[in-house]
């Protein structure tokens, strides 16, 4: 028996740094996804292997361990954390697909964990809801990192375009933002929790002028909330310019980053700006009509993807 689950990954469009000082935030699940395939294995150990991310190793599911055969390991700690919890530790094959990359502001780590839970799940034949689902990757996600937002393995489990109020309730948006998105990212690899820390340093120092951008950032997203609902994309595109002049404020642009907004802007984008955490990682850049050109233009430099919100959350099959 054969068990594939696949979860997408995300963009945050409006309101990172800010939500964590209790500002509202826009999110969304992308059309890009973690797949993992979870099958009875032949021989008496377990395998992971990711073409996509060039690695193969065996894994000590019980004691959380692995052995490299090939390549450098990603992800794997998420893996053995989910299996760990929900696997009987029988050996099986795992296989891992990702389409969208590692350690980037893209929610991989929560994609992978969704789908794997989802996966085991499967495998075992045990049901599942939405919701337990959810939460019982945030509990991994929570592990592997000390530190973890319950909202990327929501996105991931449920999909769609989603606002997150000051009292961290999600709400889905009943509209559509067609548009295509393009994604920069940069190979370089930043710590959220750094990142974080490096704002709060900030606002310490500076806490009147850093709780007055804080507090603009979430007036902000919630003019851009008014603008979705309006599907107004002249309007969203000019509130995401303007966010990106206020998270480079707070420090967390780097030359990278801002060489690809100024580049995706050039090429058509009619609003660019850094998602998720910043200092590394990745941007994005809002297209209605330029989405080919812009995509060339940060793919010949740096590191392109297109995608498109997606309101498939989990998607789970099993086959004899
Ligand atoms: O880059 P990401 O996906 O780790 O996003 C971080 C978003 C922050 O607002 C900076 C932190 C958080 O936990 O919300």
């Amino acid at each position: 028996m054969e068990s594939i689950a696949s979860a997408p990954g995300k963009i945050i469009l409006f309101g990172e740094h800010a939500v964590v000082y209790n500002q509202p935030a826009i999110a969304a699940a992308v059309d890009k996804r973690a797949v993992v395939s979870v099958k009875k294995s032949e021989n008496n150990y377990t395998t992971l292997k990711s073409y996509d991310l060039g690695f193969e190793a065996i894994l000590n599911t019980k004691e959380k361990s692995y052995e490299l055969v090939s390549g450098k390991p990603g992800i794997i700690r998420y893996i053995l954390e989910a299996f760990f919890n929900a696997h009987d530790h029988s050996p099986v094959d795992i296989l891992l697909s990702l389409a969208f990359p590692v350690g980037s502001g893209l929610g991989s780590s929560a994609a992978v964990t969704v789908a794997t839970l989802a996966a085991l799940y499967g495998y075992h034949n045990k049901k599942f809801t939405k919701k337990t689902l959810a939460h019982n990757a945030y509990i991994v996600e929570k592990k592997v990192q000390g530190m973890a937002s319950p909202l990327d393995t929501l996105i991931s489990t449920n999909a769609g375009l989603i606002y997150l109020n000051r009292d961290k309730k999600v709400s889905r948006f009943k509209v559509d933002l067609k548009p295509t998105f393009v994604i920069g990212y940069t190979s370089k690899k930043r710590s959220t929790q750094k990142m974080v820390k490096k704002v709060s340093e900030l606002r310490k120092r500076n806490p009147i002028v850093v709780d007055s951008i804080i507090q603009t950032m979430g007036l902000l997203t919630e003019e851009a909330k008014n603008a979705i609902l309006k599907m107004d994309n002249d309007k969203i595109a000019q509130l995401l310019n303007i966010n990106q002049g206020l998270l480079d404020s707070i420090g967390v642009n780097t030359v990278e980053l801002s060489r690809m907004v100024f580049r995706a802007r050039k090429y058509g984008a009619s609003g660019a700006k850094i998602t998720g955490a910043g200092g590394g990682g990745s941007m994005i850049a809002f297209c209605p009509n330029r989405s080919g050109e812009v995509y060339h233009s940060l793919k010949n430099r740096d590191n392109g993807l297109k995608v498109n919100i997606s309101n498939e959350g989990i998607i789970l099959k099993t086959r004899v």
